[in-house]
C-alpha cells in the first residue's frame, strides 16, 4: 500500500493523521480516490443540495451550526419530501467549539390510543397497518426538536433561520430528475392521500424542470417562524392534523400533539483507539450499538487489511453481537430498563471480543439472543466557521412516510410505528426481530437505529461528523466510516465510498454490497461458516471531515441528488 506523503493540518486544529489511499476490489462500483467538496469556513453535507445551501445561507449571515442544521432541516422538508419532514422525527448531536456537547431526541411517540397488539390481526398475523395509512404514524417530533435546539444553541432569530425554507416553499424550486424518479417510484404510496394532487398531478410527478410551489407548507413554515412550535402542536396546524386523522381513522389527537416534548439527553461519550466520539443515546439504539461495535473491535485487536476476510469476519462478528443486545435490550428509557452503562462499557466489550473465534463464525442462536427468527431517512452534517458541529438524522421511515398527507398543513406523516416490536419474533420492514423492551405503549418512543455521531481526534480537535440513512444498516455504515477513517486512514471520499457489510444478528448472515468483496474473500468467509447475502447499498451517509485548511463534505455516491455546499 502507498503511504500519502502529506500530513493534514486542519483549520488551526491539531494535525490530522496521514491518510492512506484506499484499494477497492476491481468489481466495486465506486472508484477509490474521489473527493467531496472542500470549504474553508463552514459546510453542510446533505441528501439535497438546495437544503445544504439553505444551511450555508444562514451561516453566511452569521448563524452558527445549529442555526444551519435547523435551516437545512426545514429546507429538507420542502425540497426533499421523501425523507425531509415536519411530520416525522429525528435526533441531533451537537458539539460546540467551546467543548459543550448535547443531544436532542425528537423521535416520534406512540399516540395515547396506541395499544401493544394494534397491528396484530384476528388471525395472529401482522396487518401491515404499521407501514402505510392513517394508523402508521407516531406523534411528530421534528418541529418541536428543531425549534428547541435553535432556542438553546441558535444565534439568529428563528424567522431568519426559516427564511430559506419559506422561500423554497412559497417561490418553489425546480424539480430535478432525482425528485421525479423518487415520486414516480412511490406513486402507489402517495396515491392513497391528498398528496397526489400536488405531487402526482394527473397521475404523474411534476415534469423535470418545472417549478414546484407548496403554498400550504409555506403557510405552515410562516406560522412556525412567527410563533414557534406552539403553532404546530397547539394552534391551527394541530387542528388540521387532528381533524384529518379523525376523518381517515388515524389515532393522533390534539391531546397527543399538545403533550409532545423533545428530550435533551446526555450524549454517549466514548473512545476508540485514542479517538473520542459523541453519539446518540436511547431512544435511538444508534450510539449504543456503534459504541459496542467499536469497543468489541478495539478489544479484539489491531485491524486487519481493509476488505480482507479477517477484517470482514471481525467487523461482522462484532456487529452480530452488538445487534443481539440492541434487538433484545434496547427501547425507550422512559418505559424499559436499558442497560446503557453495561452495553457501552469496555469491560463488557472485552468479554464479548474474547469469545470471537479467529477462524469461524458463531450462529446467532448461540450468542444468548433471546429472540427467535420467526426506508426513508436523511442524515446531514454541519460544521460552521466557529468550529461548532452538528450531526442530524431525521426520518419519515418509508419514503413519503405513511403516504398520508395533511393537506391543511402541507406535510406527509411518518410511518414510524413500524419501528416498534409489533409482535415478538416477527420481523419488521427491516427484518429486525425485536423484543419486549421495544413493545408498543402509549406515549412511548419506538427504538431507532439513527446514529448521528461526532468524532474527535486524539488531541480533542473536531475530526469527523457522520451518520447515515438506511434503517439498521445506519449503524453499520456509521461504524464502518469511523473504522475507515481511524483504522484504515482513508480520506473522507474513500471512507464513504468504500464497500460496506452489515450483520444485524438475524437474519444470521452477512449482507455484502454486490461487487464489494473479492470472490476469494467471499469464499474464505463462507468457509468460516458465515452466511453471505449479496445485495444493494448498505445505507447512505453525508459526512464532513476536517482536512488541511478547512473541511471536506462528502455526500454518499449511493444516493442521487445529494451534495455538500460550503463557503
Ligand atoms: O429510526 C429508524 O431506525 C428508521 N426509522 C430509519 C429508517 C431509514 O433509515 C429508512 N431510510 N432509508
Amino acid at each position: 500500500m502507498l503511504i500519502a506523503a502529506a500530513s493534514y493540518q486542519g483549520n488551526g486544529g491539531p494535525a490530522i493523521p496521514t491518510r492512506v489511499p484506499a484499494v477497492f476490489p476491481a468489481s466495486w462500483r465506486f472508484p477509490a480516490g474521489t473527493h467531496g467538496t472542500f470549504a474553508q469556513h463552514g459546510i453542510v453535507a446533505s441528501d439535497n443540495v438546495l437544503a445544504a445551501q439553505a444551511g450555508v445561507e444562514v451561516m453566511k449571515e452569521g448563524g452558527n451550526a445549529v442555526d444551519a442544521a435547523v435551516a437545512t432541516g426545514f429546507a429538507l422538508a420542502v425540497a426533499y419530501p421523501e425523507a425531509g419532514n415536519l411530520g416525522g422525527g429525528g435526533y441531533m448531536v451537537i458539539r460546540m467549539a467551546d467543548g459543550r456537547t448535547a443531544a436532542i431526541d425528537y423521535r416520534e411517540a406512540a399516540p395515547l390510543a396506541a395499544t401493544r397488539d394494534m397491528y396484530v390481526g384476528p388471525d395472529g398475523k401482522l396487518t401491515g397497518e404499521s407501514v402505510i395509512g392513517p394508523k402508521a404514524s407516531g406523534v411528530p417530533g421534528s418541529v418541536a426538536g428543531m425549534v428547541e435546539a435553535h432556542r438553546k444553541f441558535g444565534k439568529l432569530p428563528l424567522a431568519k433561520v426559516l427564511a430559506p425554507a419559506l422561500r423554497l416553499a412559497s417561490e418553489g424550486f425546480v424539480v430535478d430528475s432525482a425528485m421525479y424518479r423518487s415520486l414516480r417510484g412511490e406513486n402507489s404510496r402517495i396515491g392513497i392521500s391528498s398528496g397526489k394532487t400536488l405531487f402526482l398531478p394527473g397521475g404523474s410527478p411534476p415534469a423535470i424542470g418545472s417549478r414546484l410551489v407548496q403554498a400550504q407548507l409555506a403557510h405552515t413554515i410562516k406560522l412556525i417562524a412567527d410563533s414557534g412550535a406552539r403553532a404546530f402542536y397547539r394552534g391551527s396546524i394541530a387542528d388540521s392534523i387532528a381533524a384529518e386523522m379523525k376523518q381517515i381513522g388515524g389515532l393522533i389527537t390534539k391531546e397527543d400533539l399538545a403533550r409532545y416534548q423533545p428530550v435533551w439527553r446526555t450524549p454517549i461519550r466514548s473512545s476508540f483507539r485514542g479517538y473520542s466520539f459523541i453519539a446518540m443515546p436511547p431512544s435511538s439504539s444508534g450510539g449504543t450499538t456503534v459504541t459496542e461495535i467499536l469497543n468489541i473491535l478495539e478489544a479484539y485487536g489491531p485491524p486487519s487489511r481493509f476488505g480482507s476476510a479477517a477484517e470482514v469476519h471481525a467487523v461482522a462478528s462484532a456487529s452480530q453481537r452488538a445487534f443481539v443486545d440492541r434487538n433484545s435490550k434496547l427501547g425507550d428509557p422512559a418505559f424499559a430498563k436499558v442497560p446503557l452503562a453495561t452495553l457501552t462499557s469496555k469491560t463488557y466489550a472485552r468479554s464479548l471480543a474474547r469469545a470471537i473465534s479467529r477462524d469461524h463464525a458463531d450462529p446467532t442462536s448461540s450468542l444468548g439472543g433471546t429472540l427467535r427468527e420467526g426506508s426513508e431517512t436523511t442524515h446531514y452534517s454541519v460544521v460552521d466557521q466557529f468550529g461548532n458541529a452538528v450531526a442530524t438524522t431525521t426520518t419519515l421511515n418509508d419514503l413519503y412516510g405513511s403516504g398520508i398527507y395533511i393537506s391543511g398543513a402541507g406535510i406527509f406523516m411518518n410511518d414510524e410505528m413500524d419501528d416498534f416490536t409489533s409482535k415478538v419474533g416477527v420481523p419488521n420492514m427491516f427484518g429486525l426481530i425485536q423484543g419486549e423492551a421495544n413493545a408498543i405503549a402509549p406515549g412511548k418512543r419506538m427504538l431507532s437505529a439513527m446514529s448521528p455521531t461526532i468524532v474527535l481526534d486524539p488531541k480533542g480537535g473536531l475530526l469527523l461528523v457522520t451518520g447515515a440513512r438506511g434503517g439498521p444498516r445506519i449503524i453499520s455504515a456509521t461504524s464502518q466510516i469511523i473504522l475507515n477513517v481511524i483504522d484504515h486512514r482513508m480520506s473522507l471520499g474513500d471512507a464513504v465510498s468504500a464497500p460496506r457489510i452489515h450483520h444485524q444478528s438475524l437474519p444470521d448472515s452477512i449482507r455484502v454490497e454486490r461487487g464489494g468483496l473479492d470472490p476469494a474473500v467471499l469464499a474464505a468467509l463462507r468457509a468460516m461458516g458465515h452466511g453471505i447475502v449479496e445485495g444493494g447499498g448498505v445505507a447512505s451517509s453525508n459526512s464532513i471531515m476536517r482536512v488541511s485548511g478547512g473541511y471536506e463534505g462528502m455526500s454518499d455516491p449511493r444516493t442521487a441528488g445529494g451534495g455538500a455546499a460550503g463557503f
